[in-house]
């Protein structure tokens, strides 16, 4: 018998309990909201046998769109180039080795002094626009567009045209068609900027690679997905984050006193990334006690992976002083999240700095709206008060 569509996410701070049950179960097959048949992996150690062996279980290029069916060969072909999230090693090695030198912890520790200027420029608007104030518009979203923009090249005055358009792009329940068309205008848009950096190169990422041997497509793919992942996945976790250490002043003592270890709980608690790409089985495999046959597709569960009392005891607990151990919320294998230390270094410093310019900081928000419907969880508003 069809089971109903499984929605990977609904309202709330815990994972759909649906998929946490279904962690002992292995894998299995089920429908998505989009009409796939996947295998639904949940349980820890079959998340990192899947993300840890891209031979045996490669990146879907079809299905690079979150959220939506299979992409045609034409559409495909408008997509795919540029994108690391689209291609298997050796192919995916060459595009994440020309960036890889961006993100390092030696890189971001020389950013982050600068990173502590964006973050008091910001915390000094909020407070000039006085209380009460919208962390998600005027903190959340801002500090790592402002980051990734200065680093890429992209001029931050177009953050609204380009911010709307992710915003769409990651909107499940938009169709499909719509999503690609929105796909396809952000490239039309970096292609313009690439254009231009061909003639005036700067001191930046974008000019980087407009000097390198990547095709005009690749370097505007691979900007897109770097402009997109840089913001929206670092600006939902700076708004849930806010929401949950505001909710009890342990908590907040909890990050202030040891904030590397805190940040790391709370990707773990929270994991706004709900799957990933989807992965295709390339060859008959044994996976939590099922057979899974060449085609078929895998989609990993990373919060009910997050989950899992191997990782942790108590796993659905919230415990800022714990070693949050070797989660899954930046992936694992060779697809592990590029901006990992950038966005560990924005999130501590900005929940420290918010936490410390304003120590009576508190949600007002009468209820809190969820972004249940994007591909990234997170918050639509986050009223506060001081
Ligand atoms: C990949 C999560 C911030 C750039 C990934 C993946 C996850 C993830 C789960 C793996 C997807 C998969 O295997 O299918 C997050 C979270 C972030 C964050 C939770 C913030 C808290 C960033 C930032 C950047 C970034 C700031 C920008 C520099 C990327 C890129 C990839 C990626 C380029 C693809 C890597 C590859 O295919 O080799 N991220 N990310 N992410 N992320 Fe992030």
């Amino acid at each position: 018998m069809p089971t109903p569509p499984l929605h990977m996410r609904r309202a709330g701070f815990d994972p759909v309990p649906e998929l946490s049950a279904l962690r002992d179960g292995g894998v299995r097959l089920v429908d998505l909201p989009q009409g796939d048949r996947v295998w639904l992996v949940t349980r820890l150690a079959d998340v990192r046998a899947v993300l840890g062996d891209p031979r045996r279980f490669g990146n879907s290029a079809h299905h690079v769109v979150p959220g939506a069916p299979a992409l045609s060969e034409e559409e495909l072909a408008l997509v795919r180039p540029g994108n690391p999230l689209a291609f298997d090693p050796p192919e995916h090695t060459r595009l994440r080795r020309l960036v890889a030198g961006e993100f390092t912890g030696r890189r971001m520790r020389a950013l982050e002094p600068w990173v502590h200027e964006v973050v008091r420029d910001r915390l000094d608007a909020l407070e000039r626009a006085g209380s009460p104030a919208d962390v998600v518009a005027g903190f959340a979203l801002p500090v790592p567009s402002l980051v990734i923009c200065e680093l890429l090249g992209v001029p931050y005055a177009d953050r609204d045209a380009f911010q709307d358009r992710y915003t769409r792009f990651f909107d499940i329940s938009l169709p499909p068609e719509r999503r690609l068309a929105i796909a396809l205008e952000s490239r039309a848009y970096l292609a313009e900027l690439a254009d231009r950096a061909r003639s005036a190169p700067g001191d930046d990422l974008l000019g980087a690679l407009v000097r390198s041997d990547l095709r005009e497509e690749e370097v505007v793919g691979l900007v897109d997905l770097l402009l997109l992942a840089g913001h929206e996945t670092t600006a939902n976790m700076l708004s849930l984050g806010m929401a949950v250490l505001l909710a009890h002043p342990d908590r907040r003592a909890a990050l202030l006193a040891a904030p590397e270890t805190a940040v790391e709980e709370l990707l773990r608690w929270l994991t706004v990334v709900h799957t990933g790409v989807p992965r295709v089985v390339t060859a008959e495999v044994e996976l939590g006690g099922r057979v899974l046959e060449p085609g078929d597709l895998v989609v990993c569960s990373l919060p009910a992976a997050n989950r899992d009392p191997d990782l942790v005891a108590d796993p659905d607990e919230l415990d800022l002083a714990r070693e949050a151990g070797s989660h899954v919320a930046f992936g694992h294998g060779v697809h592990h999240c590029l901006g990992a230390p950038l966005a560990r270094m924005e999130m501590r410093v900005a929940f420290t700095a918010l936490l410390t310019r304003f120590p009576g900081l508190r949600v007002v928000s009468p209820e809190l709206r969820f972004r249940d419907e994007q591909v990234v969880y997170g918050l639509e508003e986050l009223l506060v008060a001081w």
